[in-house]
Parts: structure tokens; sequence; C-alpha cells
């Protein structure tokens, strides 16, 4: 007998192999463009100080209890108003339920909606994190065409009744209508409202991830989807991850009244630390709107600089659409380049970047890059893209 358990033949068959990404992660590399952080030195590390601090003076003693089984009511309320000033949302703080993020929103989302071979509707180029927690429930994946409005409506009608052809029904609509990941589309009103119409049509619920929504650089909010549908089949999630700290670990769901006791069987006990809750919310209820301006200031030039840099780096070799919030710029190159097998040689070099093979449920689509601009200092930036496309040139896959 070995003295070191081999626990591998004890791993349940439904846990997915360790993800490359996992461990990839670190150390992380100069031209770092594959992961969505923040800028660090944007964090009110002083003001989150102060937040707590009063926070704890506050209600400290609540600690001694364990917390309301959706998360702290204050919060949920700070929440509800935020969704009604920002998105439109008429919601009542009980249809809210507080997250470690909103990645821990769209698994129980998925979790309380997919059995094993249930056919769900993402966008064909998608979130990863989403799109493996799908696979890791048995979900069968179809990627829906998009434009820089996001899913198209037409198209997303032409699948469901395939799909209705082979006796199939599709189960959900998982959709990033704001600021997508990867792509950076962004639905117009006009799209919003034919995409809800389809899917009344086919009577499909939608699952709505708007995490990038407070990240808009120009124009006006646009609704949110759930706030657009009156038929109370949208659940929706949001963060903090995106203009707080991802490392905080704060994120929620809204669902339909009658789907909360559902979330709460699966969510026990699941709650965020109370810590991130107060800081948070002690911080931003004097803080939103200056912090996120600040933020998306800071967001808007370097995603300024990072279009310019790829419009001199790669000229007409590649198609770049230019967005007006969010995190990411989405190049597409010639069918033939492919940027997944190349990607541990670049490490190499100090430099990453996103696969479109990681974010189409395929994982195929082979030619297309994400790059994350937000931490980045705009030299490192510029020089960043100059040195993709060198080396890419060098290893002639342009
Ligand atoms: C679309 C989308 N949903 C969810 C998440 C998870 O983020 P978090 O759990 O930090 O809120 C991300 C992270 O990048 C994302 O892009």
């Amino acid at each position: 007998l070995s003295n070191n358990f081999d626990f591998s033949r004890s791993i349940a068959n439904n846990i997915p192999p360790v993800p490359i990404s996992g461990r990839a992660v670190v150390p992380r590399v100069k031209y770092d463009f594959t992961t969505a952080f923040l800028d660090p030195s944007s964090l009110p590390i002083e003001g989150l100080n102060l937040a707590l601090k009063t926070a704890l003076e506050d209600e400290g003693q609540d600690l001694a209890y364990y917390p309301h089984p959706q998360g702290h009511p204050k919060m949920r309320e700070f929440i509800t108003d935020k969704l009604k000033l920002e998105r439109s949302m008429e919601i009542d703080p009980d249809q809210v339920i507080l997250t470690t993020g909103s990645g821990q929103a769209v698994a129980r989302v998925i979790e309380l909606l997919t059995n094993p071979n249930d056919t769900v509707i993402t966008e064909e180029f998608s979130y990863q994190g989403t799109l493996n927690i799908l696979r890791r429930y048995g979900a069968k994946l179809v990627g829906a065409p998009m434009d820089r409005e996001g899913i198209i409506p037409e198209a997303l009608d032409k699948i469901l009744h395939r799909l209705h052809k082979t006796a199939t029904k599709a189960k959900y609509i998982y959709t990033i209508p704001t600021f997508q990941n990867p792509t950076g589309a962004d639905m117009s009103l006009e799209r919003r409202k034919s995409f809800l119409q389809i899917a009344r049509n086919h009577n499909i619920p939608i699952f709505e991830d708007d995490c990038y929504a407070d990240l808009r650089f120009t124009g006006e909010n646009t609704p949110s989807l759930y706030a657009l549908d009156d038929t109370n089949s949208v659940v929706y999630c949001g963060s903090f991850s995106k203009i707080l700290a991802p490392g905080m670990r704060l994120g929620f769901m809204v669902v339909p009244k009658g789907l909360v006791e559902n979330i709460k069987a699966i969510h026990l006990g699941a709650t965020p630390s109370q810590f991130a809750i107060l800081a948070t919310l002690y911080f931003l209820k004097d803080h939103l709107s200056e912090h996120v301006q600040k933020l998306t200031t800071i967001f808007h030039s370097r995603k300024d600089t990072a279009f310019g840099a790829v419009g001199e780096a790669f000229g007409n070799i590649v198609k770049c659409d230019n967005p007006d919030g969010g995190l990411y710029l989405w190049l597409e190159f010639p069918p033939n380049c492919d940027l997944a097998s190349i990607l541990p040689k670049a490490r190499e070099y100090g430099m990453s970047w996103g696969t479109g093979a990681g974010f189409s449920p395929g994982q195929d689509r082979k030619n297309y890059m994400r790059l994350c601009y937000g931490h980045l200092e705009p030299s490192i930036i510029r020089d960043g893209i100059h040195q993709i496309a060198d080396f890419l040139r060098q290893e002639q896959i342009i």
C-alpha cells in the first residue's frame, strides 16, 4: 500500500478535466491580454477601508448570526435601486440573491435549469466559464449567429424552427446582451425587442448575463432584457467584479418570484462573506457614480489606444469593431489563421490572448483573438499589440 492515496479513481464522473487555463495563468506574461483584470491602481483601497470600518461599527455584531439566506437585505435593496435607475428594472429586493460573483450566479441558474442532453442556445461566441459549466451539466450547445448588435433574431428564429423539426425544444437561451464577452457586441433597443419577440414566439426563457452593463463609454444605457420583457421569462445576473474588484467575489442574480425558493434550495449557506458585502455596500452607497465614471474614463482611453494599435499593427488583415464599452477587443483573422495552437509559443515570448476556440460552443473557431486591455498601461498595450503582430508575421500565421 502506498502512503500517498491516489484519488484519481475516486473522482466523480461529471467532474471536468483540469482546464488548460487553470494551469496556465501563473506566471503572468508581460503582454497579458488574456484575462479581464482591473487596473490595480484604480482600486479604492482607502475608501474600502473606511467603508468596512464604519460598517463594522454600525453592524459588526450581526456577524454573530448566520446571514439572511438570500444575502444582506440592505445590499439587496441597494441592488434593486441601482437596477431601477440604470437598467429600468422594476423588481422587489426579495427577488435578489447574492452570490460570490456572477460566475456563481451562472452556475446556480444552469444547475437549476439544465438536465443532461438539454439543448441550450448561446451566442456563437460566449463566455468560456459559462460554456464550461453548461458542458459539465451535459447541455448540448448551439451557437446562434451574431453581429455587432448581438444575436441576429432571424437567425435565432431559423435555429429554433430547425430544432423544432427534430422534435427538440431549446431549454433556454443564455445571452450577454450588453458589451458581450468576448465580442463587445451591444444589443440596441430595437434588437432587444425583436430578440425577445422571437424567444416569446417559441416560448423559451432567457438567461441574461449583464455583468458589463456598467462599463459604457458613450451613448445612453439601453434597458435590460429583463426590463423589456413582460412575461416573467428572464432570469438575470450581474456583478461587482467589473466595477469594483473581481477579488471581492460579489455578484447577484434576479429571478422571477416563482423561482426564488428553488434557487434558495440549492444556494443554502452559500451567500458571500459579510465582509465583502459590507465593504462594497458602504463604499458604493456614497461613491457609485463617481467611481464608475473614473473606471470608464480609464477603460475608454485604453480601448482607444488598443483599437488604434490594432489598426496600425494589422491594417486590413483583421476585422475589429470599435466597441462603446466593456473590456474587450475582438479580432477576426483570415479563416486559415490558427491562433490557438501558437499560443504556448507566444507565451514563451511574453504575450498571450484569448482565442476563439475557447469561446465557441464547438471549440473550433481558431481564427479569432480576444484582447483585454483594462489592466494594462497604454504603452504596454501599444507595444504588446505590435509585438503580437510581429510574432504572428514571424511565425507566418499572417
Ligand atoms: C459574461 C461573464 N459572466 C460572468 C463572469 C464571471 O465574473 P465574476 O464571477 O467575477 O462576476 C464573467 C467574467 O469575466 C463574464 O465575462
